[in-house]
């Protein structure tokens, strides 16, 4: 069995690791037993304006639900990942940036100068008369100015909301209407794979679509140097809102309580969740992850491929890294662009040591075997880190074996938007590892398994992951909708925290991660909802009915299978097909390509009119043979004609 295969600690990466498996036993036990003498502790690993005396105060009852970690306490973010860098290390890179074009020049921002441009920004955001609470809406591009915008938010407490650059005008009129920004800042274009993507327009095409929009001023980077359309009122461009701003910015004075960002993501209802995350729960969490699971270290440079709008991004990218004081590249463009060794090439020319993807990057590459680190040696590498989704054992070993050449541990780390940080992964000095499983929980953290009839699961067995308690990175709430929080997240099991995904615990404690338990669907590690899907598909004059499940994918994980029940006038042809393809890319952006459309005269439904779309997903998985219970469709004939007609989808190679 794969899971017998057992990869022990070993010294490869030429350093002693942080921390050895003596001292995870330890400090995870304490962390368990002595949970606020635990993180009293760990929380020192910024610095405080006003220290704290409370260390933790949450319940996550309905009546009183709240989630509370050194409230008493005063920092600022950026003084965290700035600042305290700047006398001893000043000049050390902060960020590294590589451009899509390798011919296009690279950049490297030292924390001195990353200081001064976030103060610049942040005077001009001042300027623009953003204050402290307020929104602001950031639509770029993996760029330094990305990571400039969102700090110099931070420096003034003021919250940002980063929205994937590859969201659709649509999916951003939303987010921007559900926030109520004032501010957006975004770029002329975005760059990828030599495809320029207009965002300044897709912000114009937002705003002029929000219903009671309230969009003040748009901030706008000069990347491809294309012509946009231009508001002179209410658009203006960021080098001239950052030209002759003073380099210093007192940082606001900010209650580790307060919001540091909002970040949208998909649930299951229809509309995406704006989560709320803290200033200094988060911070705490983000670094003493980042610094434990990766082993990072002084001389390390860092890659985590994540895009920022992602919580990938927002965690390890840009405040895990720079609250450690680490080294981190950032690259504008696509793994196989201009070819497949493009970032194996990376690793080897800024000698990256610590290369943290995702699994569907990772197979995307292995179908190209050694033409995707052709040329390269990639003997910088000391750690290998994977997020997102279910790393399949093939890959894992591929990663292992072939790009790490078999000299750096595979680190798979389990976590989610809400959590804000990794809660569960091995870490490197300590954690023998098990392919395809992200093994033990970090310090603090609880996971617990629940069977169907809500019963806890104890030792080896399979069941919904929840977590109990709560730990210092958790998201605070949902913006605007604290009812919503509660329902989705503590109402299912009293006491812990629902996690959404299913698990299974073997005889060593291992956790091993099986995906999604409700309408959450995850493609190429990007997380889409089935509900959110189906309301964009119902919009198109042709669709009366819809519904979304996943299937397996050989390199995304997980492809998009969607039945459609046409309006009586329009043909079921190729040519509606391709509409539809477009409608979603449009409605929602380019993750949300459908990779099957499947004609349904009808769905299947219950005698109150809800969709079953458990059935569906068997059709869709080919397991047709095990459709279960369906005594509660009002009419199984459906079925039939469902069956009959699947479609059978390429398999993804
Ligand atoms: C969902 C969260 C925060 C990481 C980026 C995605 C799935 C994430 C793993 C993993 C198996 C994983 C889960 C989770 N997931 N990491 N290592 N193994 N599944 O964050 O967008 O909030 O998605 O991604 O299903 O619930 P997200």
């Amino acid at each position: 069995m794969q899971e017998q295969q057992l990869y022990p600690v070993s010294a490869s990466s030429g350093q002693e690791a942080l921390i050895d498996q003596r001292q995870y036993r330890a400090m995870y036990q304490l962390s368990i037993e002595q949970p606020v003498r635990f993180w009293a502790e760990q929380a020192n690993c910024i610095d405080w304006i006003k220290p704290f005396s409370e260390v933790r105060d949450c319940s996550f009852d309905r009546q009183d639900l709240h989630i509370d970690w050194f409230r008493d306490g005063y920092l600022n973010v950026t003084a965290n990942c700035l600042d305290r860098h700047l006398v001893a290390m000043g000049d050390k890179t902060a960020l590294i940036w590589e451009a899509d074009d390798p011919d296009e020049s690279h950049r490297q921002i030292s924390y001195r100068e990353l200081y001064n441009d976030v103060c610049r920004c942040a005077n001009g955001l001042l300027e623009l008369g953003v204050s402290k609470g307020d929104i602001v809406t950031i639509y770029l591009p993996l760029l330094p100015e990305t990571v400039v915008s969102m700090l110099a938010c931070a420096r003034i407490g003021a919250v940002h909301c980063v929205v994937f650059g590859g969201f659709s005008a649509e999916a951003l009129a939303d987010r921007i209407e559900d926030s109520q920004s004032r501010w957006v800042i975004t770029a002329d274009h975005s760059l990828r794979a030599g495809q320029q993507i207009g965002l300044k327009g897709n912000v114009d095409a937002a705003l002029g679509r929000c219903a009671g929009n309230c969009v003040e001023k748009v901030v706008v980077v000069r990347r491809s140097g294309a012509a946009v359309a231009w508001h002179p009122q209410r658009d203006i461009w960021f080098s001239d809102l950052l030209a002759g701003q003073a380099e210093h910015c007192a940082p606001a004075v900010m209650a580790a309580e307060d919001p540091l960002f909002v970040l949208y993501t998909a649930g299951s209802a229809n509309r995406p969740r704006g989560l709320v995350h803290s200033c200094g729960g988060y911070l705490v969490y983000a670094a003493i992850t980042h610094r434990y699971v990766f082993d990072c270290q002084p001389d390390d440079i860092y890659w985590c491929t994540a895009d920022i709008g992602w919580i990938t991004g927002h965690s390890y990218v840009v405040y895990g890294p720079l609250a450690n004081g680490a080294s981190t590249l950032l690259h504008e463009g696509v793994p196989g662009y201009p070819d497949i060794s493009r970032w194996s090439q990376l690793i080897d020319k800024y000698k990256v040591s610590i290369f943290y993807t995702v699994p569907t990057v990772i197979r995307s590459l292995m179908v190209h075997g050694n033409a995707a680190i052709r040329g390269t040696d990639r003997s910088s590498l000391r750690l290998l880190g994977s997020v997102g989704e279910p790393i399949n054992p093939e890959a894992w070993q591929w990663f292992y074996r072939v790009f790490g050449r078999g000299r750096c541990p595979v680190i798979d780390t389990w976590w989610q938007a809400e959590t804000g940080g990794i809660m569960i992964a091995p870490l490197p000095g300590a954690t023998a590892l098990k392919p395809g499983s992200a093994t033990l929980p970090f310090f603090g953290v609880e996971p617990a398994l629940f069977d169907g009839a809500g019963n806890r699961v104890e030792g080896e067995g399979e069941g919904y992951l929840v977590i109990r308690g709560s730990w210092p990175g958790q998201a605070r709430s949902i913006l605007g909708d604290p009812g919503g929080f509660y329902e989705a997240y503590f109402s299912q099991c009293p006491g812990y925290y629902f996690t959404g995904d299913g698990a299974r615990r073997d005889a060593d404690g291992y956790y091993w991660l099986s995906g999604r338990v409700d309408e959450v669907i995850n493609v190429a590690g990007h997380r889409l909802s089935s509900s959110e899907i189906e309301k964009a598909l119902v919009t198109h004059r042709s669709v009366l009915e819809a519904a979304v499940v996943a299937y397996p994918h050989a390199i995304k994980g997980q492809g998009l299978y969607v039945f459609v029940t046409l309006c009586a006038d329009q043909a079921a042809d190729e040519h509606c097909r391709q509409d539809l393809v477009e409608w979603l890319r449009l409605q929602i952006g380019g993750i949300a390509t459908p990779d099957v459309i499947q004609w349904a005269p009808s769905l299947p439904k219950t005698l109150s009119g809800e969709l079953v779309r458990r059935v569906l997903r068997k059709i869709a998985y080919d397991d047709c043979d095990h459709l279960g219970d369906i005594s509660n469709l009002a009419d199984p004939d459906v079925l039939q004609h469902l069956i009959a007609n699947r479609v059978r989808p390429s398999p993804g190679v």
